[in-house]
């Protein structure tokens, strides 16, 4: 059997290579999944809708209708109880500045500098959206709960992760390797949930 050819609308090597170990656990050896940096002459899709599905669901269809294959997306950010669900949607540019962690986290840490542990919480919120060039889709969320930090802990992942600690875990994010963080996270949640849907209806579960 040919393998059938996926977009995943991002420029992100590890968003893409998150994806494929995931596809690997459910033996959907038939899907060729492949980036943006297949695309180049794509620009970005500007990420205008009100809410993470809106936004996941925005570029999925515009990749697919783009490229004329089925196309994956996802879209993604931290919620704070305490902030009414800031910074949400705007995770990326909270301080102003696209995709500056460090400023981010700060302006975080500030915000929250008189709020007492209990009143910490907060989630990662992932939704992923799937889209076929005949116009089927689905969509998957995927939620990690956990408490903001009082000043930033570890050096791996990206983003949030050096002051989010997720519930039951001592350690934050940012002290957890790459296989532990994806066992739980919004977004491997939310991948995991949507991979088996996008295999059966592309026809190639293994
Ligand atoms: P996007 O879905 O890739 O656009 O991510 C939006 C923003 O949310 C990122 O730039 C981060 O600031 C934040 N974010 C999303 N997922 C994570 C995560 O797993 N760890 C830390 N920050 C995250």
């Amino acid at each position: 059997m040919s393998r059938q050819q996926v977009v995943l609308a991002t420029r992100n090597l590890g968003k893409i290579e998150e994806f494929r170990r995931i596809l690997d656990e459910i033996h959907s050896d038939s899907i060729d999944l492949v980036g943006l940096e297949h695309f180049p002459e794509l620009e970005d899709v500007e990420e205008t809708g009100e809410t993470f599905l809106e936004n996941a669901l925005l570029k999925a269809r515009t990749v697919c209708s783009e490229t004329g294959l089925p196309s994956i997306a996802d879209d993604s950010g931290l919620c704070i109880d305490a902030l009414d669900g800031s910074p949400g949607i705007f995770s990326a540019r909270w301080s102003g500045v696209h995709g500056n962690d460090r400023a981010n986290i700060e302006k975080v840490l500030k915000e929250l500098y008189s709020i007492p542990a209990q009143e910490r919480g907060a989630h990662f919120t992932c939704v992923s959206a799937f889209v076929m060039p005949d116009g089927s889709e689905t969509t998957a969320e995927g939620i990690l709960q956990g408490l903001i930090l009082t000043e930033p802990m570890g050096d791996h992942g990206f983003g949030y992760d050096p002051i989010f600690r997720p519930l039951g875990s001592a350690l934050s994010l940012a002290q957890l390797n790459a296989r532990e963080k994806d066992s739980m996270s919004h977004r491997g949640k939310s991948l995991r949930a949507i991979a088996p849907r996008v295999a059966a209806m592309l026809g190639t579960l293994g």
